[in-house]
């Protein structure tokens, strides 16, 4: 997949496209990110990308010429155009999931008050939003949204199943994890071990442990992924013990 960022501040993003699983992606050759600084395409003698708003009010808007000479340059043809805004549709895992299954995608980060409506227009730019709250610019929206996408292709993560099993995309949020040492004694002299389960090696046992708190968690953070999991066909796939725990945790026990 190829993604095509457009930004004033592309120095943003280098620490986070040469780092961790992004950088792996890439070396793996499953994602292909440029960067395109927009300022290089200002016709402007100062290299100016943004002009007071008209009609007034507080902030500088992004022009539309310098945000076209780059889609121009880059080309927009067939493309999958965002435009990371908190006007947009919220993120979530179908979004994710339809995105990952571009062949190319130009994210415009914008900065500043936001964008000229034309340029959005012009080029038939959708909106996502990554929650709502306002950041600073879209370079960071810009990176969770890739982020996101990446770890969806095949062969960026280790185990392609890995994200089916994770929350949200299970439906259900995801069972308390451990690791060694199998008793950490905090700094209050308090021993805090590991759930016998999840030591004991039976694979059955640990499977409905986990699927047990898995329920838990989400029935209290999140009755409504919980609400729409048994509304699901997935409670039918369930084998009987895995129906028992659902029931049990359902009644309360
Ligand atoms: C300070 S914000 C501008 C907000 C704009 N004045 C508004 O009220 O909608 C600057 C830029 O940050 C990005 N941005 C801010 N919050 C965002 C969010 N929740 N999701 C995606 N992008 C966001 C957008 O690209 C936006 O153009």
């Amino acid at each position: 997949m190829k993604i095509e960022i457009l930004t004033v501040f592309p120095d943003m993003f280098a620490g986070v496209l040469d780092a961790s699983m992004i950088a792996r992606a890439q070396g793996k050759g499953i994602i292909e990110v440029t960067v395109t600084d927009i300022r290089e395409f200002s016709e402007d003698k100062h290299r100016k990308t943004d002009g007071y708003p008209f009609g007034g009010g507080a902030g500088m808007v992004m022009s539309v010429q310098p945000i076209a000479g780059a889609l121009e340059h880059i080309g927009t043809e067939g493309k999958r155009m965002i435009y990371m805004s908190p006007r947009g549709r919220l993120l979530n895992e179908d979004i994710i999931t339809g995105l990952s299954a571009e062949e190319t995608m130009v994210i415009l980060c914008g900065h500043y008050e936001g964008v000229d409506q034309r340029a959005l227009d012009a080029y038939g730019f959708e909106e996502i939003s990554i929650g709502d709250y306002i950041v600073t610019g879209g370079e960071l929206p810009a990176m969770v949204l890739i982020d996101a996408v990446a770890r969806m292709l095949p062969g960026t993560l280790g185990n392609d199943l890995a994200h089916s099993e994770e929350s949200i995309y299970s439906g259900l949020l995801e069972y308390p994890q451990y690791t060694r040492p199998a008793v950490y004694t905090d700094a209050a002299g308090v021993e805090r071990a590991a759930p016998d389960t999840l030591l004991s090696g039976n694979h059955k046992e640990i499977r409905l442990w986990n699927f047990r708190e898995s329920l838990l968690l989400t029935k209290e953070r999140r009755p409504d992924l919980l609400a729409a999991y048994l509304a699901s066909g997935a409670p039918d796939t369930l084998d009987k013990d895995e129906k028992k725990v659902l029931d049990e945790v359902r009644s309360g026990q």
